[in-house]
């Protein structure tokens, strides 16, 4: 049994709309050790409560920041949050090490498939080139970043793609679980969607 803790803070400015991500999120909702936070509902002013997000922050061992992916960037709630929550001297500066050690990473659905998101495609960067800045964010807070899950071509899914990316989503929060990841490898793929979840237990756990 894992006794880790995983923080789900997901923000959807128009989640009525929403056809992804609103099936995306039935597969971790429930899931043990989950915490799941639909911000924008929590949050419909903007006026983010910085002490209990903090308090939240350090209950969890792992968070994921999962959103669509709008203009190659976060919704606005989440940058927002970024702002007030990471503040100086708690989560960086010389004495702000609140967030050391923990794990993060993003979770995206994007209207554009991976082939538009390459050096020759239209988009000109990966997509984890356009991650850059949470990396990075991760990093000053001496946070592990982990690679990004991304959900691509996400207009144009079948319901039973959706309902595909549903159950990766849920094994890779189950994997994350796990105990005995070796991080530091498994921060060195790209993104999710390259591993192969057969080969998790054999390429990413610790030998006893
Ligand atoms: C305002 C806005 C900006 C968007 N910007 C991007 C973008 O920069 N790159 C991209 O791949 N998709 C972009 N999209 C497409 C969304 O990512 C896509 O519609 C969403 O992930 C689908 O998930 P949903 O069904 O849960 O809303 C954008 C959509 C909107 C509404």
């Amino acid at each position: 049994m894992s006794n880790k803790k995983l923080l789900i803070l997901f923000f959807h400015p128009r989640f009525e709309d929403s056809r992804v991500n609103a099936k995306l999120i039935e597969g971790v909702q429930q899931l043990n050790g989950v915490t799941f936070r639909d911000m924008y509902e929590l949050y419909p002013d903007f006026n983010i409560n910085i002490k209990a997000e903090q308090a939240l922050l350090l209950e969890h061992d792992m968070i994921i920041w999962h959103h669509p992916f709008y203009w190659y960037n976060c919704p606005p709630l989440m940058k927002q949050w970024l702002d007030l929550v990471l503040e100086y001297g708690w989560a960086y500066g010389s004495n702000g090490k609140m967030l050391a050690g923990k794990w993060v990473m993003n979770v995206i659905t994007s209207g554009g498939n991976f082939n538009v998101y390459q050096p020759e495609g239209k988009n000109k960067f990966t997509h984890r080139q356009f991650l850059n800045s949470f990396e990075q964010t991760a990093n000053l807070c001496q946070m592990v970043y982990l690679p990004p899950f991304i959900v691509p071509g996400a207009n144009r899914l079948l319901d039973k793609d959706i309902e595909e990316y549903m159950i990766q989503y849920a094994q890779i929060v189950h994997f994350l679980m796990n105990e005995s990841i070796d991080v530091e490898k498994l921060s060195t793929v790209e993104h999710f969607n390259q591993i192969n979840a057969a080969q998790w237990e054999h390429q990413f756990y610790k030998t006893p």
